[in-house]
């Protein structure tokens, strides 16, 4: 199978295997996941079908949504080896996926070039005005309110309670969305993640602002 045939097909699985997500990693996520992959790969020099491929199945065994870890892997394994990747290209793939996708997703470092960028494309869309609705619609998901007051702010949460959706949409700000500036790994990806860090940091000026009613006091 040629390598654009294999994309074609990876897309029309991961629409199909994530069309009822509602938790911000929808068939649009993967999208804009796989288009900036393949932008920042052109500007880095990494094996654009490589990237490609591993952001269109990247959220396919992420333990938040699935199952079993360790079955969706198998069964990306099964799609890769039926689709005639080569074995090289399937091992690097699967290799990109599991890291990303280890608990949390944020802590391992990538091994390749290619796994950085993936892992950059997948950042990029958790920050600025994106990352921000993304959050509320995973907040919503999993039934956390968008902001409570007589919660202090937290910066870390326990892996249970990260699970079990005991923080707010707010709170996520602090926990991660402010701390992925400094965690990119080429250089254009670090460029836009700048303006996106910049805006989410006036979203939340004016959030407190309006919820503090201060816009009507300073008139
Ligand atoms: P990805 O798979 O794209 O790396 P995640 O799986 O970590 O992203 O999260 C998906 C989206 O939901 C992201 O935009 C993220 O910021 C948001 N999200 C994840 N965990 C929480 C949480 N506990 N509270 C609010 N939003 C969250
Ligand atoms: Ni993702």
């Amino acid at each position: 199978m040629n390598k654009e045939h294999i994309l074609s097909k990876a897309r029309e699985y991961a629409k199909m295997k994530l069309q009822n997500d509602a938790s911000g990693h929808d068939w649009w996520h993967i999208f804009r996941v796989a288009e900036w992959a393949k932008r920042i790969a052109a500007e880095e020099g990494a094996d654009s079908f490589i990237c490609e491929l591993s952001a269109l199945l990247h959220d396919l065994a992420d333990e938040k949504l699935v199952q079993s870890k360790d079955e969706s892997m198998e069964e990306l394994k099964r799609w890769l080896f039926a689709h005639q990747v080569e074995m090289k290209d399937a091992e690097q793939v699967l290799d990109i996926i599991a890291t990303l996708s280890f608990r949390g997703g944020h802590g391992e470092p990538m091994k390749s070039l290619e796994g950085q960028v993936v892992q950059d494309a997948d950042r990029l869309d958790a920050i600025g005005a994106i990352g921000i609705a993304r959050t509320f619609a995973y907040s919503g998901w999993k039934g956390q309110a968008m902001y409570d007051p007589d919660l202090p702010v937290r910066t870390t949460m326990t892996p249970d309670e990260y699970r079990h959706g005991k923080s707010t949409a707010i709170n996520h700000f602090y926990e991660k969305l402010l701390t992925l500036k400094g965690r990119f790994n080429t250089p254009f990806a670090i460029q836009l993640a700048k303006e996106r860090h910049v805006f989410m940091e006036q979203f939340l000026k004016q959030f407190f602002k309006e919820w503090n009613g201060m816009e009507e006091i300073k008139q």
